[in-house]
Formats: structure tokens, C-alpha cells, sequence
């Protein structure tokens, strides 16, 4: 085993949450979010333990300040409603960051065998990182869709250019000879939305698999996708969208699939595989994947300048006002789908997707931004799967969105079927081409 020179919290009823991308617009909402969730629901015996990851140390430092002067103000803003209770809040909350790069193999094995070998357990992953992957805007068709179309167009962009054909670095060290070694091309917003959160999942399997206080409690791997999770982005003979003219598009579409289906008998034999065959038994859960997206917030996923950025958020703002259920614009209220699930009771969400069927679980505000969860429409899996769910008259489609046929739900899990096979046999192969390369992390 490695010697790892930090010391890491450990507290004994500790609830322990990591969060990827937490350094800047939806994670560090997602940390704000929590830590004030937290407290305020969580009894006091219990300690968050928030593990951050970033790309450096530097994104991880001051990520961690921002935190700290968050929990700080939260716990002021407690201490006026119960009085001498703000040293005891502080000590509730603890952080570690660690370094994670999605788009290298071999830095998701590193921290996954860090964790595994210095955390007793973990409650949630929120799997947040992400790129858009996008170089420019199509100007005409963005200003004539959003002055024609708005808020739709605003909700469901089709003025955004993407990039094409982009790959991460080579995943393999370079030979001897100083010659690169064979290695097939790996996407890079294919990885770095889907395939690396995928890999991080299946290493942390047994962390999130270990018991809680809570004995029904299951890990979760909540995953972020987002509503442009269009089936026409897709095509599964291009799984990681290299020549595809919306990768991201894809990459969330594989997201929706992947988690919908994942329950399934018909994926089982992959899902297995992939959760490292864990089964209920008195020692251990199987973790579960759950699927949530944060509506429209103004963040720097499309890089835009000081004025651009100003006119973004006018946008969203008039959007909501408008009428858009899917603005909540900041990053704080777009993390509320997230926390939710990470904090809600195992058995209200066991009892809701019992009754409704799998979600992907929204966040959502109404005009004057009180944020909510909302169910939201996939295409082929509807609300939850099942056949003739009714929308409410206000719920907001996708123009692309068609009524839930038994046709197209049955090529909605067809796909994850596939989907689930494809994927698995991609992070088998990768998993041996970095043992014979030498560099692989073994994991115990
Ligand atoms: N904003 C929205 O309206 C919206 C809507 C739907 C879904 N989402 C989803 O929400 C998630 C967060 O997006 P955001 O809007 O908050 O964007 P953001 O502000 O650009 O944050 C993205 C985060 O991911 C990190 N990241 C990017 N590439 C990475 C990699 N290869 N390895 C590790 N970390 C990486 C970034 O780190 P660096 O700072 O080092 O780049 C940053 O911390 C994404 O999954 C996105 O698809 C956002």
C-alpha cells in the first residue's frame, strides 16, 4: 500500500461525499448546497465529510477557502436562530480535495485507490465534471432563435458549434525508444462526461457498497447530465462522438441511458460486472446510479466574455420570468437535484421509483426562482418508464420530446442493453492495455 503523507478526517458517524469539478459554476454550488442541506437536516451527531476533486492543486486551494467561508457564513446565519451553535456546526463539516483529471486513465485508478485505501466508506459520488466541448456560437441563428423562440431556444440551443474529432492525450507512456506506444483514440468530451466517471464508478463500487449507520442505505452515484440529452445526437456506431458534430449532446445521451437502464433485467450481466458483483447481504449494499440535471445555469461552460456573460444571464433571467420552469441560472439552485438525492432518505426514493418508475430528476424554479426537483422527460423512457404518464399542462417539453410509445421505449432499452455491453467491454480493454503498458494502478 502507498504512504500518503496528509491527514485525512475519519470522524466515526461521518457522511462522506465526493464531488468532481467542485472548483468553479455547478460544483462549487453543489458544495455550497450541501454543507447548508447538511446542517440543517442531519442530526447533530453527524459529521459531512466533503472530498473535492479539481485539476490542480492551486483550483483545489482556493476551492477549499470558498468552502470554508461558506460553512462560515452558514453557521453565522445559524447562530442567530439557536445562539452558541456556531463552533459546533463548524466542526461538523470537514474537507480534503484531491487532484482528478477525467480525460487520464490513469489519474481516475490513482484517486480511486487513494480513496479505497484512506476513506472507511462513501455515501454519495456526485460525478459533476464535465466539458462542453463547444468553440463558438452560430451568432445569426443564436440572436434570430433567441429573439423568435425564447425560452425555448434558450432551454434547447441549436446555435451552439461544437468542436469535431477531439481526442484526450495518449492514455499510454511513450516507449523506451521514445516511439508512441498502439493506443485507439479515446474522445475527449466522451471521456471526460462519460467514460472517466464511468471508470471512477466501477473503482469506488466497493466504498460505496460498504454499510452505514443507515442499514437500507445505499451508495449512490449520481450522475449530471442535462436536458439536451437528444436521441439524434447519438449514434452508437460513434459511442465517444469523435466525428459527431454534437459530442456533448452524445455524451449526455449515453449519461440518460446508461443510468435508466440500469436497473434492468436485461443489463444485469454488465451492470454486475461493473458494480464488481456486489449483491445485498448483511455486510454490504449495491450502490445505486441515479440520474439528476440542474436545468439552464449561467456558468463558464461556454467561455464567454465579461459582456457576453452579462447578456447570458439577462437571457436566462427574462427566460424565467417568461415563463421557463428549466432557469434556475445559478449554480446554487441548479445543485438542488444533486443534493437532493444525496441527502434524501433511501426509502422515499426506493418508494417513489417503485411507484413512478427510474427519473432523471431536474432542478427547476418557478418565476420568481424558488427552486424545486422535477421529474423530466427522456426520450423513449418518458417520466419513469412507464406508458401513459400524464405531464402537468405547465411542464415544459423539449421540442424534440414524443409521447412514450412501446416502440420507442422498447428501443430506448434495447440501446442499454447495448450500450451497457459496449461500455463494459471499453473499460475492460483499457484496464489491460495499462497492465501491459506496466502503468496500471492494481486496485487491492
Ligand atoms: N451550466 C449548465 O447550464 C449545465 C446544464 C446542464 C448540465 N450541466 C452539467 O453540469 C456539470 C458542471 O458544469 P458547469 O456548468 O458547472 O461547468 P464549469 O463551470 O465549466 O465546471 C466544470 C467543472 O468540470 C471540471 N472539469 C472539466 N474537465 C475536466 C476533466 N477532464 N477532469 C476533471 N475535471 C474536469 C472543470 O475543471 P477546470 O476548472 O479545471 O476546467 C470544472 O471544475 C457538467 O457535467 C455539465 O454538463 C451544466
Amino acid at each position: 500500500m502507498p504512504t500518503y503523507l496528509e491527514d485525512f478526517p475519519r470522524p466515526e458517524d461521518g457522511f462522506y461525499v465526493l464531488v468532481t469539478g467542485a472548483n468553479s459554476g455547478l460544483g462549487l454550488g453543489i458544495g455550497c448546497r450541501l454543507i447548508d442541506e447538511f446542517l440543517q437536516t442531519r442530526p447533530q451527531s453527524q459529521e459531512l465529510v466533503l472530498i473535492i476533486t479539481t485539476r490542480d492543486k492551486r483550483k483545489g486551494d482556493a476551492t477549499i477557502e470558498q468552502l470554508q467561508a461558506h460553512l462560515q457564513k452558514a453557521c453565522r446565519q445559524l447562530e442567530r436562530k439557536v445562539p452558541g451553535m456556531s463552533m459546533v456546526l463548524q466542526r461538523r463539516v470537514h474537507f480534503r480535495q484531491e487532484i482528478l483529471d477525467l480525460t487520464s486513465l490513469l489519474s481516475i485508478q490513482v484517486l480511486a485507490k487513494k480513496l479505497r485505501d484512506t476513506t472507511p466508506k462513501l455515501h454519495a459520488v456526485i460525478c459533476n465534471a464535465g466539458i462542453g466541448g463547444w468553440v463558438d456560437l452560430y451568432w445569426g441563428r443564436a440572436v434570430w432563435t433567441v429573439l423568435t423562440k425564447a425560452p425555448s431556444s434558450l432551454t434547447w440551443p441549436t446555435f451552439k458549434k461544437s468542436g469535431v474529432g477531439w481526442v484526450t492525450k495518449p492514455q499510454l507512456p511513450a516507449k523506451k525508444d521514445g516511439s508512441r506506444a498502439d493506443e485507439p483514440p479515446l474522445g475527449e468530451v466522451f471521456c471526460a462526461n462519460f467514460f472517466g466517471h464511468y471508470m471512477l464508478g466501477h473503482y469506488l463500487a466497493p466504498l460505496l457498497a460498504a454499510h452505514s449507520e443507515d442499514e437500507q442505505a445505499r451508495g449512490r452515484l449520481i450522475w449530471t447530465s442535462s436536458l439536451e440529452g437528444y436521441t439524434h445526437s447519438l449514434n452508437m456506431k460513434d459511442m465517444q462522438s469523435i466525428a459527431s458534430t454534437e459530442p456533448y449532446e452524445a455524451s449526455k445521451r449515453l449519461t440518460d441511458i446508461m443510468a435508466l437502464t440500469s436497473t434492468l433485467p436485461s443489463t444485469a450481466p454488465s451492470v454486475d460486472t461493473y458494480l464488481d458483483n456486489i449483491t445485498d447481504t448483511e455486510k454490504k449494499n449495491r450502490p445505486r446510479i441515479y440520474l439528476t440535471h440542474p436545468g439552464i445555469c449561467g456558468t463558464s461552460i461556454f467561455p464567454l466574455n465579461i459582456v457576453l456573460d452579462f447578456f447570458m444571464f439577462s437571457a436566462f433571467y427574462v427566460a424565467r420570468w417568461i415563463g421557463s420552469q428549466w432557469h434556475p441560472v445559478t449554480a446554487y439552485k441548479g445543485a438542488v437535484s444533486m443534493v437532493w438525492i444525496a441527502l434524501a432518505k433511501q426509502s422515499l426514493l426506493d418508494t417513489m421509483e417503485e411507484r413512478d418508475g427510474l427519473g432523471k430528476w431536474g432542478s427547476c424554479t418557478d418565476r420568481w426562482g424558488e427552486e424545486r426537483v422535477e421529474r423530466t422527460e427522456v426520450e423513449g423512457w418518458g417520466f419513469g418508464g412507464n406508458l401513459g404518464q400524464k405531464m402537468s399542462k405547465w411542464y415544459q417539453r423539449s421540442p424534440y420530446a414524443k409521447d412514450l410509445t412501446k416502440e420507442n421505449k422498447a428501443e430506448f432499452v434495447k440501446n442499454g442493453e447495448v450500450l451497457w455491453k459496449e461500455v463494459e467491454a471499453l473499460r475492460i480493454d483499457w484496464e489491460k492495455r495499462l497492465e501491459d503498458a506496466g502503468v496500471a494502478i492494481k486496485m487491492d
